[in-house]
């Protein structure tokens, strides 16, 4: 399993800090939620934040744009240092368009697929797609419950990814903690993001050691 901490959780005027957690507590990327207050209801990160973590990050960030029109944006955040970069299914019109620009600059490509968006959408992109992100909450803010419908949903897009041979990493993002993280890696995801799980502990480097022993054992 990949684990991947949501800056978004953690003190924004401390990032320095956060990043050097995530390093400590074995991540396997940094998630940083870009949000345009349209798309979403919230105004968060922008681009010389995302350069300034680059900088000072030793583990890759992965990127999830909660942008209306994502495509005027890639050029910069992938700039900026993304390597990996998710826009949503529900922002663009011009999909296949966004990924072949993500990954031509050398970036893996992700498609985010809202709660009650179904997997289907993407019958035809997938084996374009290095990645698809679910979303397990309605995006806009860190520290909502997990939806649990969503597992099904990652079970069947992990069915359809072996069913065609695919080499497609499951993503899943929104209220993932030590309780349900095990049952979220069992229906098939690979990469779990967690905000609060991890940034709202006392002990994030922790934290995140317990999150991936907890996928890893048995359920409880
Ligand atoms: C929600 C964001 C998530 C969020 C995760 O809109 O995309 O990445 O920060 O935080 P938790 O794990 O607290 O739900
Ligand atoms: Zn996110």
């Amino acid at each position: 399993m990949f684990l991947a901490p949501s800056i978004l959780a953690a003190d924004l005027a401390d990032l320095k800090t956060a990043a050097v957690q995530c390093s400590q507590g074995g991540a396997d990327f940094i998630h940083v939620d870009v949000m345009d207050g349209h798309f979403v209801p919230n105004l968060t990160i922008g681009v010389p934040v995302v350069e300034a973590l680059a900088a000072c990050s030793e583990i890759p960030l992965e990127v999830h744009l909660m942008v209306s029109n994502p495509d005027r944006l890639l050029e910069e955040y992938l700039a900026a240092g993304a390597s990996w970069l998710s826009v949503h299914w529900e922002a663009t019109v011009h999909l296949d368009r966004v990924i072949g620009l993500i990954q031509q600059k050398g970036a893996a490509a992700g498609v985010v697929l809202n709660p009650a968006t179904p997997i289907e959408v993407l019958e035809d992109i997938l084996p374009m797609l290095d990645f698809v992100l679910l979303m397990s909450v309605n995006p806009g803010f860190a520290g909502q419950a997990f939806l649990p419908y969503t597992l099904e949903k990652a079970c069947r897009l992990r069915g359809a990814i072996e069913r065609r041979l695919l080499d497609v990493t499951i993503a899943m993002d929104g209220g993932i903690g030590v309780d349900n993280i095990h049952r979220v890696v069992a229906s098939g995801v690979d990469l779990c993001v967690a905000g609060s799980a991890v940034f709202a502990s006392e002990d994030p480097v922790a934290a995140m050691q317990e999150l991936r022993r907890r996928a890893e054992s048995e359920p409880v």
